[in-house]
């Protein structure tokens, strides 16, 4: 059974979000938390609205089926809408959890950011649904900044920065992640909003060794076995650096919290002159101030200091009522 003080967060998260809703549908935006637990009262739930879909997931407490469509029909009484829902369960064995969605639910459905449209799938290969909601600004960003600019899009996933860049006027967007399955999504995406030919591309390559050329030092790698997509180093005007906390591969660790470094410096040196570097931090510990300093830090020593350094703001579906936000995303221009 569902607790009716849950209920009763939901419908409070709702009328907090009715200002950002009615501002995003302006904007021509369907998708968006709609109840962001953690902050919100419960720890281990998130519901996102991603157009025509309504997707719950877990990370502690798994919902049982009847308590999932309970809580999908108050939502989407609530928003005033019929959804398909999907409840997903991501932590421990049994892929998914008890929820048993519809059919038509479990299908590809398309929902909508600032006019584009990006695909998604509640339940596929991998566990993040393949729009990262939280990182809204970040795309504003760069449809404001991707005119007439050639953008490297790293750590890209299913390239919903790239294909933003491209459809607001990138000359290039290149797109580097390693999971392939990913940039086939991202391909599909840049499909579904008319960007054809040679000005968005993707490269299924580790970052790792792509940083490195573009630093211009060797590529380290644990065997000759692993191969790297050669890269030579050019200039670029805007690239959007997320990174992952942590990761691990066979050219090295990406590792936010302990070395940003490695992963920014060569993205500043890449930079055309007046170019931007976004760059994201996904550590709640890291504060937004440490995360400046840091980034100032290292394009001085990189020998490109920093000329602006803006902070983007965290929209509302995605609260933080301590003021720290764990992502942070930072515009910096050389
Ligand atoms: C936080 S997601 C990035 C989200 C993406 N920027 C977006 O806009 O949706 C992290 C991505 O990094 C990729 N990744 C992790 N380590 C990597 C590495 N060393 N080289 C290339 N891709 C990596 C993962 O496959 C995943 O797609």
């Amino acid at each position: 059974m569902l607790d009716t003080d849950l209920l009763h967060a939901v419908d409070v998260a709702i009328l907090r979000r009715r200002g950002l809703v009615e501002r995003l549908l302006r904007e021509g935006t369907d998708c968006f938390r709609v109840f962001h637990g953690v902050a919100e009262g419960a720890p281990g739930l998130a519901i996102d609205r991603y157009g025509p879909l309504l997707l719950i997931q877990t990370w502690r407490a798994p919902l049982s089926h009847d308590d999932a469509e309970t809580l999908s029909a108050h939502v989407q009484q609530a928003l005033g809408l019929p959804l398909h829902c999907v409840a997903n369960h991501r932590i421990g064995p049994g892929k998914f959890g008890a929820h048993m969605p519809t059919e038509a639910a479990l299908q590809e459905h398309v929902c909508k950011e600032g006019g584009l449209s990006f695909l998604v799938q509640a339940r596929h290969r991998g566990q993040d649904p393949w729009l990262y909601l939280d990182l809204r600004q970040g795309r504003a960003a760069v449809r404001n900044l991707a005119k007439n600019r050639a953008v490297l899009n790293l750590f890209a996933y299913t390239c919903g920065v790239g294909v933003t860049a491209a459809a607001h006027g990138a000359l290039e967007s290149i797109n580097v992640d390693f999971a392939q399955t990913a940039l086939a999504v991202g391909q599909n995406n840049a499909e579904k909003n008319n960007i054809r030919g040679a000005r968005f591309s993707t490269v299924a390559s580790d970052c790792i060794p792509i940083l490195r050329q573009l630093a211009g030092k060797p590529v380290l790698r644990r065997g000759r076995e692993f191969r790297f997509v050669k890269f030579a180093p050019r200039p670029f005007d805007l690239v959007f650096l997320d990174p992952p906390r942590w990761a691990k591969g066979p050219f090295g660790a990406v590792d936010v919290a302990r070395d940003y470094a490695s992963l920014f410096k060569p993205c500043v040196l890449t930079l055309a002159e007046g170019g931007i570097v976004i760059a994201t931090n996904h550590v709640p510990e890291v504060s937004a101030t440490d995360f400046a300093s840091q980034l100032r830090r290292i394009a001085e020593k990189a020998g490109r200091p920093l000329k602006e350094l803006d902070l983007l703001p965290v929209d509302e579906d995605f609260p933080a009522f301590d003021g720290s936000p764990p992502l942070k995303v930072a515009v910096c221009r050389v």
